[in-house]
């Protein structure tokens, strides 16, 4: 949720921390600080909202020194504020922290009653007391940090300096993530892989509860019993390239376009090409056949993925499905039945919704997967079986090319499935997998509309305040995903519907002001989805559709006719549809936001990555 760097390095390090941190923006961009150990003690410099502002206050008050840790927030205790930026800091301790903890209320209450005094309405700064306090007992620093560590409840990634001991900082993770960055003869700490790839690609992975003392050339990492461990240093392929936008004007863009590549990269881990079938070691992965239900638990965009697949694993493979929020999953005691395989599928891997209901499930004795995008995340280490989507850094809040690797990978498990159980034969296999292998050249195409539906976006939507999506079938889940796209980027308020129950309530809402966007490809539920259109056209709505097929649309009259765009998509099977009409719903949103002047890949209130509740 929010970013974290640490460095103990030979440059200046305000520059290297701030650089990072503009990396890290996605995570959190509600205040930023950086603290640096300099020749009189050290110092903070912090500012509200993005890091920009924070590079202000540090050419106004430049602050020296090669040591520091910085730090990006999302707020959850304490609004976004200067007084509640981090880094936060009591006596001899400066830290910065991801998470939440859980009994700061309780801790808080201990040391005002012992004397201290709080600056923040922060949750974190009970630890910089807490550390403070326990060092000035006599304890040494790594006793100190861990019976502080045993004090705290909830989730934490830290990293902290102590005043006087220059070359040293403190890591430890529970529940949030926390990488060791190796570099040649300066050592680094990262909410993940990102924040230190400036400076290195060799980077060890905490484990849950792992807790670590960082020197200029070593790290000694300690499990949550205080037992020494290594953690080993791996290097990570993510090429500086991948994270910056090139010629494109946002993140969102740029990952909007690259979905050719990414769908391919995905569809390669899943597909074999010359074979036409699903690849051997995904087959040995798993075994459908003894799979009775699969509960599928993720949240926002990759939810409406699991809602999408249930359409494709119950049609094609006969596997039943369930698919639920995480947040609602892991309160209400489900009742799972033997032999119910749990699918958590997420980009960061991390969530913590998600993995709460991934670690419920695995309590309960189930077989666990995990679809991510980071094959280094927590669900991936956790789960039984590690299903990689090959997306890329997704550094856009608005997640697409997440969205459409996790399409890709669940229906080549689809195939998988459906091979396994029987329900169909090798030449059906082959006929499926070569629709899969043809999505990057159809999303290509879909990307020609980009110019097309800019100016939908500017003339139909951008001026609206409300905005219905309507869709039948898989394209009804893909309709709530382009509602949510567009309400979290442009702020305008939306709604998917299943084309069908539109008369069972929503169409009191049709009116002239109101665009209505439906996604209808060429399938069997088309001619309904037709009728759905006549029927909000006669009521005056304004009718945005999307569609392969625009012959087939019925002719309006009058005015009605005048209040329905046809935008065509490319020629598809029903079978990918979802993969392919993405792309319009997603180019919808982005131009509609950029049209509003909204901030793109930073919209208000949001962060990537929902490590806390
Ligand atoms: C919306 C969006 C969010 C995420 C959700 C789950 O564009 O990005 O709804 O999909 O927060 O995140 P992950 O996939 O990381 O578990």
């Amino acid at each position: 949720m929010c970013g974290i760097i640490g460095i103990i390095g030979k440059s200046e390090a305000a520059p290297r921390l701030l650089e990072s941190l503009r990396r890290l923006e996605y995570r959190g961009y509600d205040s930023a600080g950086i603290a640096v150990v300099t020749p009189n003690g050290t110092q903070r410099r912090r500012a509200e909202g993005k890091i920009r502002n924070l590079e202000t206050v540090i050419t106004d008050e430049p602050i020296t020194g090669t040591v520091g840790i910085g730090h990006t927030r999302w707020a959850t205790h304490g609004a976004p504020s200067v007084r509640n930026a981090h880094p936060h800091t009591s006596g001899a301790v400066t830290l910065v922290h991801n998470g939440i903890i859980e009994n700061f209320a309780e801790l808080k209450a201990e040391l005002i009653a012992a004397g201290h005094e709080f600056t923040s309405d922060t949750d974190t700064e009970v630890i910089a007391h807490l550390l403070d306090a326990t060092l000035k007992t006599g304890a040494s620093i790594k006793d100190a940090f861990k019976d502080v560590l045993d004090r705290l409840h909830g989730a934490y990634a830290l990293a902290i300096l102590i005043e006087g001991e220059n070359e040293l900082m403190l890591g430890a993770r529970r529940g949030s993530p926390l990488v060791i960055g190796w570099g040649e003869g300066e050592m680094f700490l990262g909410s993940d892989a990102l924040a230190v790839g400036p400076f290195t690609n060799r980077v060890s992975y905490l484990e849950e509860g792992d807790w670590v003392i960082v020197t200029r050339t070593d790290a000694d990492v300690y499990d949550h019993k205080g037992f020494r461990v290594n953690r080993p240093a791996t290097t990570v392929p993510t090429s500086a390239a991948l994270v910056e936008k090139g010629a494109f004007r946002h993140f969102m863009e740029k990952e909007v376009h690259e979905q050719p590549e990414s769908c391919q990269r995905t569809l390669s881990a899943y597909l074999d090409p010359v074979a036409k079938s699903v690849r051997a070691d995904i087959k040995a992965s798993i075994d459908f056949k003894d799979i009775t239900r699969l509960q599928i638990i993720a949240c926002g965009t990759a939810y409406y993925a699991g809602c999408i697949a249930k359409y494709a694993f119950e049609k094609i493979a006969g596997l039943p499905v369930d698919v639920e929020v995480a947040s609602e999953f892991r309160y209400r005691t489900p009742a799972m039945t033997a032999g119910s395989l749990a699918m958590a599928v997420s980009q960061s891997g991390e969530t913590a919704d998600t993995l709460a209901a991934l670690r419920w499930c695995a309590g309960e004795g189930l077989k666990t997967a995990a679809l991510v995008n980071v094959h280094t995340s927590t669900m991936a280490r956790e789960a039984d079986i590690l299903w990689p989507t090959h997306a890329g850094p997704e550094i856009g809040v608005a997640s697409t090319k997440a969205f459409t690797a996790q399409l890709s990978a669940l229906l080549s498990l689809v195939v998988c499935a459906a091979v396994q159980r029987g329900k169909i034969d090798a030449a059906q296999e082959a006929h499926y997998v070569q629709l899969l292998l043809e999505t990057p050249g159809l999303i290509s195409q879909a990307l020609v509309m980009d110019s097309e539906l800019s100016k939908v976006a500017a003339i139909d939507l951008s001026k609206s305040s409300d905005v219905i999506y309507l869709g039948r079938g898989a394209m009804f889940p893909l309709a709530l995903e382009g509602a949510l796209k567009l309400k979290e980027i442009s702020y305008i308020h939306a709604e998917g519907y299943a084309a069908g129950e539109l008369k069972h309530g929503p169409i009191a809402l049709i009116d002239e002001k109101t665009p209505v966007v439906v996604i209808a490809p060429d399938d069997e539920l088309f001619e309904k989805t037709a009728s759905n259109v006549q029927e909000v056209a006669a009521r005056g709505g304004r009718v945005i559709m999307i569609t392969c097929v625009p012959e087939k649309v019925p002719a309006l009259s009058g005015d009605a006719a005048k209040s329905l765009k046809i935008i065509k998509g490319p020629a598809c099977d029903p079978f990918i549809a979802p993969i392919i009409y993405s792309v319009p719903i997603q180019l919808l949103a982005y131009h509609t936001a950029v049209h509003k002047g909204t901030d793109v890949d930073q919209p208000r209130n949001l962060a990537k990555s929902v490590t806390v509740e």
